[in-house]
């Protein structure tokens, strides 16, 4: 299989922006698609003053920077991806919606063409049914922030070749990543190992053994991670967390997966994080008096 030259990524928000942005900076022509236009007005200026800041550190030389900006071309049609060499979807976390998207994809995109999706845990094996290339399809899980985190997670389904994987692992390399392969089974590798232990930060504030910032504190000067996982769930949406948790407990059937019920109730309550300005913590500007 030829080096992928063009790719559409699907979805604007944090890691479809993410993606397309690391994906022009390493050489390829991009087309990023939101049905959202004011996404993909947000998604621009976001990219453009990431792309900025490295080249002010020094990071990117002045020209590969505005020649990575110039190659990300912005879209609201899905017709625009059917040159792409790959695609990549990073909507939201429902597999009704991305398996309607990949149904989408399958009749407009060229024939060689490799569908990927960027989900934290849904089956990758049950996206494929919704589309007449099984074959082609794979799951490329990028972690959050993709311009920066070194890991891409591959996941194969039932039916991904070998040509998909060897072609999908080649472009996750050409980005500088380092890829891990894991089988179709709820959460791959990653999620399946934090989200539970995220979970249990959680039941650990619920049950009064902790304050959040005792937790927090506890695990990044504890463990030498840079976030704790209060401050983690926060980063990477409450509401991420709490799909990926229901993805467990209904694919592995254990009651150790069961989301905590303070989780749930931020959820309910709107706090979703460092999007929302409110999750565990409050990122809101305290009003000026
Ligand atoms: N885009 C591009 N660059 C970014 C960025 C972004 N969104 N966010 C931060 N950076 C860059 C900064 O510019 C800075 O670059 P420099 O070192 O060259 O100056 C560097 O990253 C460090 O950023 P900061 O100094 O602002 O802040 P920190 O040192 O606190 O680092 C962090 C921020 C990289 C996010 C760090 O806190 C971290 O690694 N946190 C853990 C992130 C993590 O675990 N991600 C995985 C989540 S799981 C996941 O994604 C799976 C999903 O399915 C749920």
């Amino acid at each position: 299989m030829a080096a992928a030259k063009e790719i559409g990524v699907v979805g604007s928000g944090q890691m479809g922006s993410g993606i397309a942005q690391l994906a022009a900076v390493n050489g390829l022509d991009v087309w990023l698609h939101d049905t959202d236009p004011g996404a993909l007005t947000r998604a621009k200026k976001s990219i453009s003053e990431s792309v900025q800041r490295s080249v002010s550190k020094g990071q990117l030389p002045q020209e590969v920077g505005a020649e990575a900006l110039g190659r990300i071309k912005f879209t609201s049609n899905l017709e625009d991806f059917r040159s792409a060499d790959v695609i990549i979807e990073a909507v939201i976390e429902s597999e009704e919606v991305k398996k309607i998207l990949f149904g989408q994809l399958d009749r407009i995109a060229k024939g060689p063409a490799i569908l990927a999706s960027n989900t934290s845990s849904i089956s990758i094996t049950r996206l494929a049914t919704a589309t007449s290339r099984p074959h082609q399809v794979i799951g490329m899980h990028f972690m959050n922030p993709p311009p920066v985190m070194k890991l891409v997670e591959i996941v194969r389904g039932a039916d991904t070749s070998d040509d998909t994987f060897n072609a999908t692992k080649s472009l996750a390399e050409r980005l500088g990543k380092t890829v891990i392969c894991s089988q179709d089974y709820s959460g791959f590798i990653v999620n399946r190992i934090l989200m539970p232990m995220i979970n249990e930060a959680f039941h650990t504030l619920y049950t009064g053994v902790a304050t959040k910032e005792d937790i927090d504190t506890g695990m990044k000067l504890g463990t030498n991670h840079p976030m704790g996982p209060l401050e983690l769930a926060d980063f990477i949406g409450l509401d991420v967390c709490l799909s990926i948790m229901k993805v467990l407990h209904a694919g592995l059937g254990n009651s150790k997966y069961a989301p905590c019920p303070l989780l749930v109730q931020y959820v309910d309550a709107g706090r979703l994080g460092r999007k929302r300005g409110i999750g565990v913590y409050n990122y809101q500007k305290a009003p000026k008096i």
